[in-house]
């Protein structure tokens, strides 16, 4: 997959994502407070439970939340500045299709993300439909987005991703409604991206082989470290909460 020139920085003696001294506030609820975290690793795992950050740490990342204090950068440059001239950056795959999806049709939606790199529309139509076709897909081009169901949405955008092709990948969630060749399929693809790729999941087995895994956990960073022990450390503490609870015939006395 081809890296456009329009996704490179000037270099810097510091290459990837930083937050420094993060605050950030969602309507009521502080999320995080005073977060640090440099995202150098070219595979990184987020994982934690409902609530935890995930999300809100993706939309840091790319750029569509501004923290209240702290900074967010990539290669020593604000993020928010470096993604308005450089819109092929970083791109995210939105937790839920329906955030991401804009057009009506899916030929559309998938060209949408070859305009930045100077394509015309007919050009970039062609190579959308060029990618359906290699995948296997090419009776998706016209249909409407709205007609496919939530797994397929959201392997649509998956692929609209793919076609954009942004420096920096963000994948929130992304293998929660597709199915077993779906989430082998986008496996696939994820360990075979030239670009770095920062994935959220609860399906721990996508992310227990990388180099890093973060636990996030309300807010905090709970454990940070090679993917099989950070996992595993997860699992032990969901464990742990279940013995604790009271079991359901206790509820109902
Ligand atoms: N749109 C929103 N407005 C206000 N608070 C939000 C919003 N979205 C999420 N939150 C809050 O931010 C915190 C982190 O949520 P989120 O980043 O979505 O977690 P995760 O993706 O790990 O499930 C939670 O306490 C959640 O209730
Ligand atoms: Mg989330």
């Amino acid at each position: 997959m081809p890296v456009s020139p329009e996704n490179s920085l000037p270099s810097s003696s510091h290459g990837g994502l930083r937050l420094a001294g993060v605050t950030l506030r969602r309507g009521i609820t502080t999320v995080f407070e005073d977060l640090n975290l440099d995202l150098n690793t070219r595979r990184i795992g987020l994982i934690g439970d409902n609530g935890a950050g995930k999300t809100s740490l993706f939309r840091l990342l790319c750029g569509l939340d501004l923290p209240q204090a702290g900074s967010v950068s990539i290669a020593g440059h604000a993020l928010h500045a470096a993604r308005a001239q450089h819109p092929g950056l970083v791109g995210l795959m939105f937790q839920n299709p329906d955030d991401q999806i804009i057009f009506p049709t899916v030929e559309e939606e998938l060209a949408l993300g070859l305009r930045p790199a100077g394509l015309s529309r007919q050009q970039a139509r062609e190579q959308a439909r060029a990618l359906l076709a290699r995948r296997g897909l090419a009776h998706w081009a016209e249909r409407a987005v709205a007609s496919l169901s939530q797994g397929q949405r959201q392997q649509v955008c998956w692929l609209s991703l793919l076609i954009a092709a942004p420096r920096v990948l963000l994948l929130d969630e992304p293998f929660a409604s597709l199915d077993l060749p779906g989430q082998a399929r986008l496996a696939q693809d994820i360990a075979q991206a030239p670009q770095q790729v920062l994935v959220s999941t609860h399906v721990l087995d996508h992310v227990r082989g990388f180099e890093r895994v973060i636990w996030l956990e309300s807010g905090k960073v709970r454990q940070d470290g090679p993917g099989a022990r950070v996992c595993t450390a997860y699992e032990a503490d969901v464990a742990l909460r279940l013995a604790s609870m009271p079991q359901l015939e206790h509820l109902h006395g």
